[in-house]
């Protein structure tokens, strides 16, 4: 391979209940589709079996729409990146066992991805407003993780904090729920805060060391609450969601920042990133960026590479493209893959 030739990386996520495909040239992305599954909003939260099955029903098409959108053929890509954990077993089989078909009817490479170490890369698809420089410190919030990484290279990173039990989104989720919002309700809670009063109501997440969180106090902090003032008036939580969603979504950002401050002052570091599906809370975004004013270089991903997408995938796929670290077919999917 010449050194000026492109590099083309199809990317494939399915770890969870979004089918989604990608194709990457370099470091640009020329396609980045996602097939969400309405399905689980019926049921409160995700399905399982009804997501792997949502996924098989989803991911030729979604490969078709994305490779014509990039204008791309199947046999011009270089390798095939997929999402090999963390995630639902059933989800993940979709997406390797169609990657390592590819792979070999293709015959081209193929590579694993871990999915929490993609929500970091995303940073570097180069449409991003900016891009971190190393050593940085990315906070990533999804709706199963919430960590602290010290990232000091591509593919060169450390877990320095994380939750000892619920994820932030878990927490907004499960807050949403008891105000009677549909699935996911992380979304629902940043839309009605924007209209209420972040001191209304006092929440409070658990004490925990170092630099890791807890969040499942909250939820019963919550729960109690909510009930106590349904008891008084029933119509509670109909007055007053928007007062409601602006507390819980402060207790929970408040914690974020103050973890990851304390995280920076530490490791004495000045680059902040938030990654995952929670960084596409406008508080939180709001928040990180006032951190400039303190000294800090602060970079948030493009709204659409925060929740899961495959551009994220791809580039992941690209770092390991360049440096030959490719996978066997004999891989298999890891549901708890660790950083
Ligand atoms: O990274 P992601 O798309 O999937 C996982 O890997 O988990 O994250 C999904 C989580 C859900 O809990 C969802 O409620 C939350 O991200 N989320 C938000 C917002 N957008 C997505 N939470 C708060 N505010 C938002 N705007
Ligand atoms: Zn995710």
């Amino acid at each position: 391979m010449g050194v000026n030739k492109s590099i083309k990386i199809l990317g494939i996520e399915t770890s969870c209940d979004d089918t989604s495909v990608a194709v990457l040239k370099d470091g640009e992305i020329l396609s980045n589709l996602v097939a969400n599954q309405k399905i689980h909003s019926d049921f409160g939260g995700v399905v399982p079996e009804l997501a792997s099955r949502a996924h098989q029903q989803n991911i030729i098409p979604t490969i078709h729409q994305s490779l014509a959108l990039a204008k791309t053929e199947l046999t011009d890509i270089d390798a095939i990146a997929y999402t090999n954990g963390p995630g639902l077993l059933g989800s993940l089989l979709v997406g390797s066992s169609f990657a390592k078909g590819l792979s070999l009817g293709l015959d081209k490479p193929l590579i694993a991805v871990n999915h929490m170490q993609a929500h970091i890369l995303a940073h570097f698809i180069l449409d991003n407003e900016s891009i971190p420089t190393f050593p940085f410190l990315c906070l990533t919030v999804s709706g199963g993780h919430t960590q602290i990484v010290l990232v000091e290279d591509h593919l060169k990173m450390r877990v320095i904090g994380q939750t000892i039990d619920d994820a932030a989104g878990e927490a907004f989720d499960k807050s949403a729920k008891m105000l009677r919002l549909p699935y996911p309700g992380g979304p629902l809670i940043d839309k009605y805060a924007k209209l209420g009063n972040p001191e209304a109501f006092k929440f409070k997440t658990g004490k925990v060391e170092g630099l890791n969180f807890s969040f499942s106090g909250l939820k019963t902090n919550v729960l109690y609450f909510l009930k106590k003032q349904m008891a008084k008036d029933e119509q509670f939580i109909d007055k007053n969601l928007n007062d409601l969603c602006a507390s819980i979504q402060k207790t929970i950002v408040d914690d974020l920042i103050k973890q990851l401050l304390k995280a920076a002052k530490k490791h004495k570091v000045k680059s902040l990133a938030i990654a995952g599906g929670v960084s596409a809370n406008s508080e939180l975004r709001t928040r990180l960026m006032n951190l400039e004013s303190e000294g800090y270089t602060c970079h948030i991903p493009k709204f659409e590479y925060c929740t899961d997408n495959a551009a994220m995938i791809a580039i992941v796929g690209y770092y390991k493209f360049l440096s030959k670290d490719f996978s066997g077919i004999n891989q298999v999917p890891n549901p708890r893959m660790k950083l």
